[in-house]
């Protein structure tokens, strides 16, 4: 077994939006923290409702900066409560499939020099089916996808998936189920998309993740520009987010994740038209 450090890069995504990934990508980074690693969230949603927004945070430059050549990418990456940090990519992302040689080049860089002070990277992705989303799924390592009992969130989590496996030719899913009343609701939910997944798609693999029960004390942390996990660590939602945290830490099957930070990068800009980097 090789001894380098690994970092692992996680996509959470859902079909639908408002089903709350960023809630969770906010609050699993904290938890995360709180389990010792150092943790960048990557802010990839171009919808109105980012990170920095919910934890009150005042980004003074994104990635845009970065990609003007205006500012280093630790210039750009800030402190979030709880310890972990942010990259606030979201204006800027639109770019991000679309930059020249040398753009890329510059970046894998830039990207070079942080890959040190990270043990996860989580990415926030925004909802659909968008290429943005897309490239994003396809380049991490791992995808969390996240649905709800509402009907409409089922289908696009199906047509996320179907595009996925069929055009990306990802097969492993982990899906967490977020505003369950419990656990058997859950469970079902669960074998709802799985039924459907088997009877119409080429056999993606779908990993039940867990659940997190509907909390009111989670629409109160967006009012505290705060998380759930800080406010209120003893609610159920809480515990839960816990739990998630520490079962996705103990996933040891090296075979659910591949790759390194530098192939997330070298993936997610090479899934451009422009010409591929040389690889490394
Ligand atoms: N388990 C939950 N219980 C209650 N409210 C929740 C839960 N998860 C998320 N929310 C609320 O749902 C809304 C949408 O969440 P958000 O994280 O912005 O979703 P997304 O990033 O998928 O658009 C927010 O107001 C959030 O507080
Ligand atoms: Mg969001």
């Amino acid at each position: 077994m090789e001894n380098t450090r690994r970092i692992r890069v996680i996509s959470v995504t859902s079909g639908k939006g408002g089903v709350g990934k960023t809630s969770v990508v906010a609050n699993l980074a904290q938890a995360f923290q709180s389990m010792g690693k150092r943790v960048l969230v990557l802010d990839a949603d171009l919808g109105l409702a980012n990170m920095d927004i919910m934890l009150g945070l005042n980004p003074r430059y994104t990635m845009d900066h970065v990609l003007k050549g205006q500012k280093r990418l630790e210039e750009v990456i800030i402190a979030a409560p709880g310890g972990f940090h942010l990259l606030p990519a979201a204006s800027g992302i639109q770019e991000l499939t679309h930059l020249d040689y040398s753009q890329r080049l510059f970046l894998l860089n830039e990207l070079d020099t942080i890959q040190d002070s990270f043990d996860l990277v989580l990415i926030d992705t925004g909802a659909g089916i968008s290429s943005n989303v897309m490239f994003f799924n396809f380049a991490a390592m791992e995808r969390v996808v996240i649905i709800t009992n509402e009907p409409t969130s089922l289908t696009d989590a199906y047509a996320l998936i179907k595009v996925l496996s069929s055009k990306y030719k990802q097969k492993r899913f982990k899906v967490l189920i977020n505003w369950a009343r419990n656990a058997v609701e859950s469970d079902h939910i669960f074998r709802n998309l799985s039924l459907v997944a088997d009877k119409y798609l080429c056999s993606p693999r779908l990993d039940y993740l867990g659940w997190i029960p509907y909390d009111k004390q989670f629409s109160r942390a967006i009012l505290k520009q705060d998380t759930i996990l800080r406010l209120n660590p003893n609610t159920p939602a809480s515990r839960s987010l816990m739990a998630l945290a520490k079962k996705i830490l103990s996933i040891a099957d090296q075979g659910a994740f591949e790759g390194d930070i530098k192939f997330f990068w070298h993936r997610l800009l090479n899934c451009s038209p422009t010409p591929s980097l040389p690889s490394a």
